[in-house]
């Protein structure tokens, strides 16, 4: 994890690199840091918390060449120590990623002599690339690079020499060019008006990269070449449009997002239903929130195409040792398309023989470029941690996906019911009042979400955003599990929220309203079925409005996704960067 950016040029280092860690951020805030090239001398700012702490310590300084770095901790707690950059002699380095054998690095570096300041594996590449230096900081990397297990991104600067030489393994890098000027970041949206053109590096890539010129090598130090593609990063991502976070701002967009995403779904449709042709199994994927979509594209594709169907969370997935073939769909979905347990899920499917398919916010990543089919989510820039408008954009997308498997009738059928929603979305987004129960939620000791079937998907996505953001515990449990388990948890103090927006089951949910209320548990439900208001008009009840069963998600989504925001505003948390998360996970 964390983000890195790298400038060299006539301009103004400085500034350029704050920039960019500030558009980098979502990637970690646990410090920043940047290291200048000034007057011959590296000099290192670094500071523990978000990159504003790093401005500051900044006044004042001069440099046409930089690195920085926002972290989000790996190997040692946040501080000012463990902040990148790190330095040993006149070389500095910022890392993202992970070095796996950092301890036994560490140990021959110390016996060397090294002294080591930070708790960090990262510090050993600096150690690593003193040692190697021999008066071409490129090849130093080479070298040491050949020695590192793991995954890295990686920049370094030298007081010998005006470049900086970067490298890539499993953690994302590109570069950027301008008019005697060069960069080199984590991902596009740090280069936004900054560089029109990037390439975007390969595993096993090294670049040296100065204000006139940029070299790539491949894996062996081979001199390599690699497309330059047109940088497709938006500026939406920056204007909070006068909402105080972007957790709202970005609901707000839900119906926009779906309504994208139903648009693009037309341009890939064909394509995607060739690559599916003759598919006997499909294996859901993704992390966190996308897992959650995930859980909704199993049931899809089981109800519409009556095709067998699994889904796992991406971490368990790809060490599994999975079953898979040509005959096995892969359907991966990802905001970003860098979670590493994804990533490495698609390409081992990918490996395996099974069809890949991405569904993701994200037009060019690590997961677009292993997969067959590509589904675009259209979303847009999603910048608070929390995802909201990114997973009702993947339901959607999983919602057509599975349509288009079962036929063309019935697609159509699907095409028509989904652009009625969004403005059935837009109209739960103007009627919601979550105030009091959000009030509820934040002063209970634990929050248990309740559904079954698709409503137990949105329970575990809504008790996720609650945890996430407002950090107040609780689960998401299937409603007819309650009484093997969550119950015993059940007590005056506790909040369980029910979902109900499937007439066939709304008996059965009711059932499990029933017992929390009898062990003195407070109960809210979240429905649009006819007759559960009104059977329990005395509790706190959130009204959806009437919808098609399987696109019920994408409303009682953003309900969730509401009520979790307002508690966690009541709670006064930093709702848009929780403490310990980040939004892109690229580590395992
Ligand atoms: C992190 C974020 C979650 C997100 C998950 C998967 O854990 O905090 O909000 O759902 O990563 O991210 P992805 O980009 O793969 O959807």
């Amino acid at each position: 994890m964390c983000g890195i950016i790298g400038y060299i040029g006539g301009g103004d280092a400085v500034k350029t690199v704050y920039g960019g860690l500030k558009r980098l951020e979502y990637r970690g805030y646990d410090s920043a840091g940047a290291a200048f090239l000034t007057d011959g001398k590296i000099r290192v700012y670094k500071k523990q918390g978000r990159v504003e702490k790093l401005y500051p310590l900044l006044d004042g300084v001069r440099s046409r060449i930089g690195i920085g770095h926002t972290r989000w901790a790996t190997h040692g707690v946040p501080s000012d120590t463990n902040a990148h950059p790190h330095r040993a002699g006149g070389i500095a380095v910022v890392h993202n990623g992970i070095i796996e054998n950092y301890a036994a690095l560490k140990a021959e570096l110390i016996s060397d002599g090294a002294k080591f300041v930070s708790d960090t594996d990262s510090e050993v590449i600096a150690h690593l690339l003193l040692k190697n230096y021999n008066g071409d900081l490129t090849e130093a990397l080479f070298k040491t690079v050949k020695l590192l297990k793991g995954s890295y991104a990686l920049m370094a600067i030298c007081e010998y020499e005006e470049k900086i030489a970067v490298a890539r393994y499993k953690s994302p890098l590109i570069l950027g060019y301008g008019n005697g000027e060069n960069f080199c970041a984590s991902d596009e949206p740090a280069l936004y008006g900054l560089s029109e053109k990037i390439t975007v590096l390969e595993d096993g890539d090294l670049a040296e990269i100065t204000a006139k010129s940029v070299k790539i090598f491949d894996k062996n130090f081979k001199r390599a070449e690699r497309e330059t593609e047109p940088n497709l990063a938006v500026s939406a991502s920056l204007g909070l449009d006068g909402c105080p976070h972007y957790m709202l701002k970005e609901l707000r967009e839900t119906p926009l997002s779906v309504e994208a995403t139903a648009r693009a779904f037309k341009g890939v449709k064909d394509k995607l239903v060739s690559a599916l042709s003759g598919v006997k199994r499909f294996v859901f994927t993704g992390c966190g929130t996308a897992y959650h979509a995930a859980l909704c594209g199993k049931r899809y594709i089981e109800s519409f195409a009556r095709i067998p169907a699994e889904c796992e969370t991406a971490g368990e997935f790809r060490y599994k040792n999975p079953v898979l073939g040509e005959d096995t769909a892969v359907i991966a979905v990802s905001q970003s398309g860098e979670t590493a347990d994804t990533v490495e899920a698609a390409g081992l499917a990918r490996s395996l023989g099974a069809k890949v398919v991405a569904i993701t916010n994200s037009h060019r990543s690590q997961l677009t470029r292993l997969a067959d089919v590509v589904v675009p989510v259209a979303a847009g820039p999603e910048i608070c941690v929390a995802a909201t408008k990114s997973y009702t954009g993947q339901i959607a997308a999983l919602y057509l996906l599975a349509a288009a498997v079962a036929g063309e009738k019935f697609y159509n059928d699907c095409a028509e019911k989904i652009s009625k929603t969004p403005a059935l979305i837009s109209a739960t987004l103007e009627s919601l009042d979550m105030r009091s129960l959000a009030h509820i939620c934040a002063s209970s000791s634990g929050v248990y979400f309740l559904g079954r079937d698709l409503d137990y998907a949105v329970a575990l996505e809504g008790s996720l955003k609650l945890k996430e953001i407002s950090y107040v515990p609780g689960e998401g449990y299937p409603a007819g599990e309650l009484k093997h388990g969550t119950l015993a948890l059940i007590d005056v103090n506790t909040t369980s929220v029910v979902i109900i927006t499937d007439k066939v089951l709304a008996e059965k949910s009711e059932n499990a309203i029933e017992q929390v209320l009898s062990r003195g548990g407070k109960v809210a439900v979240i429905t649009n079925v006819n007759g559960v208001r009104e059977r329990f008009s005395d509790l706190p009840t959130v009204v959806l409005p009437e919808c098609d069963k399987y696109l019920s998600p994408l409303l009682a989504a953003v309900a969730v996704q509401l009520l979790a925001y307002k508690a966690a505003a009541v709670l006064g948390r930093e709702i848009d960067k929780p403490r310990n998360l980040a939004k892109s996970v690229t580590v395992e």
